[in-house]
């Protein structure tokens, strides 16, 4: 495996080929690194799970370089779906549609839905386009980080995830620290309006204002299989409590303006809620370099990107 720092248009079309070479590439977007392989070779594809010790039968969203090439991979797009994908792609935003022929059953968990996203990130933008232009179709890429762990926001967080799972020929992209930090908004298309299937920074209002329809967040019951949707997620080993309790020497995260309990360790003080998710999974990921036992939450209050934040807080503090 080899890391390319802030990579030229050279070496993304290196890592293009690379990936219709059957190799995986792990590049930065928005909102997480994600772990990339052609989503049209199976072979390829197995080699995520197996890098990321994922269960088999979870969909990997599928990275487009433009709405012109959403019909390539879905079919029956609703109107609404196709207002979205103007207005916020590319973005930190992933529509679930009804599945098209290059859909296979290794990319979407054998639903008959598929995962879709634009990135907004300048390497990823152009990743896809240079794979588009030797002939890929799309990126299919998870999370860069093991099955159940904190997405990596920097590509030294996807070495010490999954360095030793990939293999010689392997790249990581480095273009340094992602701009929002938490994951995608899923927004399920498949139905007569839109659900909000995973919070981000594409909110329910967002969604709402522009195609006029209402829309709903996801029962927490929800048969879509999204790993996400499980309890334990976007955990570190360190035990996640929300409140205010922390004693001496566990690690503290709440918004600046909330003071340090005495002897806690200080582990980020977001002044904004853009702040906060962008620091989020880095906290996290200190909190068990230092090797802390647990950390102590205090979620942010208020709308859009905050209930995004919380969603994973309550994954990550899950059964604690
Ligand atoms: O921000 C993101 O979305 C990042 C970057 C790399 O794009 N990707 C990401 O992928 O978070 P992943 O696999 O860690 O999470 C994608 C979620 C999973 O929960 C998956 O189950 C869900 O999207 N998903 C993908 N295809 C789906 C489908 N057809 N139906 C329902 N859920 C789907
Ligand atoms: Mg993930």
């Amino acid at each position: 495996m080899q890391t390319i720092s802030h990579p030229t248009q050279d070496e993304i079309k290196i890592a293009a080929n690379a990936l219709k070479n059957g190799h995986l590439v792990s590049f930065p977007t928005e909102t997480v690194y994600g772990l990339g392989a052609d989503a049209s070779n199976e072979k390829a594809v197995s080699r995520i799970y197996l890098a990321k010790g994922r269960p088999k039968n979870h969909p990997v969203i599928v990275h487009i370089s433009s709405i012109n090439k959403m019909e390539y991979w879905a079919k029956d797009i609703p109107k609404y779906a196709k207002i979205l994908g103007s207005a916020y792609w590319p973005g930190p935003m992933t529509l679930i549609l009804k599945r098209n022929a290059l859909a296979l059953d290794f990319i979407t968990g054998d639903q008959e839905s598929v995962g879709l996203r634009v990135p907004n990130q300048q390497v990823a933008l152009l990743l896809t386009r240079e794979f588009e232009k030797i002939g890929g179709f799309g990126i299919a890429a998870p999370s860069a980080n093991r099955f159940g762990s904190i997405s990596p926001t920097t590509a030294q967080a996807v070495e010490e995830e999954l360095g030793k799972y990939l293999g010689s020929q392997d790249l990581i992209l480095d273009d340094g620290q992602c701009e929002i930090g938490v994951e995608s908004s899923i927004i399920d298309c498949t139905q007569m309006n839109p659900v909000v299937l995973r919070p981000g920074a594409i909110t329910k209002e967002m969604v709402e204002n522009v195609t006029g329809l209402t829309v709903s967040l996801r029962e927490n019951e929800s048969e879509i299989r999204a790993p996400g949707l499980l309890a334990s997620h976007y955990a570190p080993k360190a035990k996640v409590i929300l409140g205010l309790a922390a004693k001496p020497g566990d690690g503290f995260l709440a918004m600046d303006q909330i003071p340090t309990p005495i002897g806690s360790i200080r582990l980020a003080s977001p002044v904004s809620i853009e702040d906060y998710a962008r620091d989020l999974y880095k906290a996290l990921r200190m909190a068990d370099q230092f090797g802390l036992n647990n950390i102590y939450v205090v979620e942010p209050e208020g709308p859009g990107l905050a209930i995004a934040i919380r969603d994973r807080l309550d994954k990550a503090s899950a059964g604690n």
